[in-house]
């Protein structure tokens, strides 16, 4: 209860000093924990070509970086990588990483993983997995029997807070109402967030046209009222029909894979943000107007 009313005076206060002092602090970290991971997806520009060495952070490492985005006044923190579950440092693993940001005082942790091994028992508040489609269409992106090894490693989990994320790109993209559908009637898959494939260097060929990104928006729209357990908002997937608002992606900073600490998505440097397929790009947009809509989704998931 006191947890939860210091959060949110947190969270006030932090919007008075960004909205009314114009002050950039990020209020949510995406850290990488280091590149190696277990399956090449085709639409992934993170993991290094077949040949190049991986590179993996020590824990003393990113304790100092989690410091340092704590006192820059994020309270939020993602891991990913590759797949972070591959994470080690000597005995340590990466519920020690959980836990190391909780104790500095970061509010919750969020993973994002491929669930090709059991990621159980996870220390983290939520879990996103990484769900490309039903069956066949994950496993064209992802690689020949990943969608049954997911569906297992679920199966196998006990935490109380999975979620879905979907990137849809020309492969998927007639998946996607089969994608919402399966979410909807898992037993322990809460919410399905939608993204859409962004075209970093070397994965061009994986962007979406333009009307097609609009018809599964519409289509999205459409389901969510029915209903369908999207986190997507409304107004935020519309949003991303045309990209026109104003970008605040610093409300989210990166820690890279070499340590570059980045005030926001490199999808800016390459000069992507009007072909942007992140959803979160559009619903920080909701957040900074105070979009009640916005606001109800992003407590329902971080709290
Ligand atoms: C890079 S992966 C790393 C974590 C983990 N190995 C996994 O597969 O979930 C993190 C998330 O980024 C998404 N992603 C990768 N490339 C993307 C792109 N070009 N556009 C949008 N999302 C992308 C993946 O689908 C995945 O959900």
């Amino acid at each position: 209860m006191f947890k939860s009313i210091r959060q949110h005076l947190y969270f006030l206060k932090w919007y008075a000093q960004v909205r009314l002092l114009g002050r950039r602090r990020p209020l949510q970290t995406v850290l990488f924990v280091g590149d190696a991971c277990n399956l090449r997806c085709k639409h992934c520009s993170v993991v290094p070509k077949e040949g190049t060495p991986c590179r993996k952070k020590d824990y003393e490492t990113i304790a100092q970086e989690l410091r340092r985005c704590y006192a820059l006044g994020s309270r939020f923190v993602d891991f990913e990588g590759g797949e972070p579950f591959l994470w080690k440092d000597g005995q340590r693993d990466i519920n020690d990483l959980f836990d190391l940001a909780r104790e500095i005082g970061f509010f919750s942790t969020t993973v994002t993983t491929n669930a090709q091994i059991p990621f159980e028992p996870c220390r983290s508040d939520l879990v996103w997995i990484s769900l490309d489609g039903v069956g066949a269409y994950h496993d064209k992106i992802r690689g020949e029997g990943a969608f049954a090894r997911l569906e297992k490693n679920i199966a196998l989990s006990s935490h109380p807070c999975l979620n879905a994320n979907m990137v849809v790109n020309p492969l998927n993209v007639d998946a996607v109402e089969d994608t919402v559908r399966f979410v909807a009637d898992h037993p322990k898959l809460k919410m399905l967030s939608v993204n859409f494939h962004t075209p970093f260097p070397g994965t061009e060929d994986l962007e979406l046209d333009w009307d097609t990104r609009c018809r599964v928006i519409d289509r999205l729209i459409a389901l969510r009222k029915k209903g369908a357990p999207l986190m997507n908002t409304a107004s935020g997937l519309r949003r991303m029909k045309d990209m026109r608002f104003k970008k605040r992606c610093w409300v989210t900073n990166f820690v890279m894979v070499d340590g570059a600490f980045c005030p926001q998505c490199l999808g800016s440097e390459f000069g992507l943000c009007e072909r942007c397929g992140f959803g979160m790009a559009s619903e920080m947009a909701g957040l900074w107007n105070l979009h009640p809509e916005t606001i109800l989704a992003g407590l329902k998931v971080r709290m």
